[in-house]
């Protein structure tokens, strides 16, 4: 090709632009997701988002504010009106309301109560569910939560159902808190797990859900790092299939 050849300055580039996944997670408490799926972000350089640490600080709003957790209007207003951001940082996922920190405080006794009451409100969803999406829309994250396969990013390229037997999960739980110097028995954990699956089941609208595409990740018997690698495979299959599209 000689110079003054108007093809010469048009050669095509080929760019290899790797395709930014979000991944998606689902599961019961307890399950492992939030260590899981912030270690598959890291390995993959992605954004990790916490979504029940949402619903946790619109929780702990409603309580300081006095909004019954059985009033689905109020509550859905309320969370209509705050500001809410959240990002991890130095290795936290931090959430904001109106521009105040509450990350710290987003796992306080009473507001571990108070959420499995908010989350079951279809308006609070909703106004949650709309920021999550945002949050996702330019990819290369991967964000936990109990409907995000199903309601809050349906599309996702990587979909993955988190779970480990509720004995297994009762145990991790309880070994975690005794390392905190919690006081509770290892069946006042499981009664509580068994509890928090029942609330997550029985929503109308952003149930905990097995979609049909979703990969079934058993943690039981497994440790984090083989939990990871797993999903870590399923990225990787995801985007050679797509590289071939
Ligand atoms: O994952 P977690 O325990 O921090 O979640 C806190 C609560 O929020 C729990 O009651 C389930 C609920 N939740 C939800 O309903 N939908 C999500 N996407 C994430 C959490």
């Amino acid at each position: 090709m000689r110079e003054g050849d108007r093809s010469f300055f048009k050669e095509p580039i080929i760019v290899m632009r790797e395709r930014r996944l979000r991944v998606a997670i689902d599961g019961p408490a307890g399950a492992g997701k939030s260590s899981v799926a912030r270690a598959v972000a890291r390995k993959l350089g992605y954004t990790y988002l916490d979504t029940g640490a949402m619903y946790r600080a619109v929780a702990l709003i409603a309580v300081q504010r006095g909004i019954p957790l059985d009033d689905p209007a109020a509550l859905g207003e309320m969370a209509r009106s705050l500001h809410i951001t959240a990002c991890e940082e130095d290795g936290v996922f931090r959430v904001w309301v109106d521009g105040v920190e509450l990350t710290h405080r987003l796992r306080d006794p009473g507001t571990d109560k108070a959420v499995k009451f908010l989350a079951m409100h279809r308006p609070v969803r909703e106004v949650l569910v709309e920021i999550q999406r945002s949050l996702a829309r330019e990819g290369s994250v991967v964000m936990e939560g109990r409907d995000i396969t199903s309601v809050v990013l349906p599309d996702a390229e990587v979909k993955v159902f988190l779970t480990a037997d509720v004995r297994e999960r009762a145990r991790r739980r309880w070994q975690e808190l005794q390392l905190k110097g919690v006081k509770i028995s290892w069946e006042e954990v499981l009664e509580e797990l068994i509890q928090r699956d029942r609330k997550d089941l029985e929503r109308d609208w952003g149930k905990l859900v097995r979609v049909p595409d979703a990969v079934l990740v058993d943690t039981t018997g497994k440790t984090q790092d083989e939990a990871v690698a797993e999903i870590l495979r399923l990225c990787e299959e995801k985007k050679i299939a797509l590289r071939s599209h």
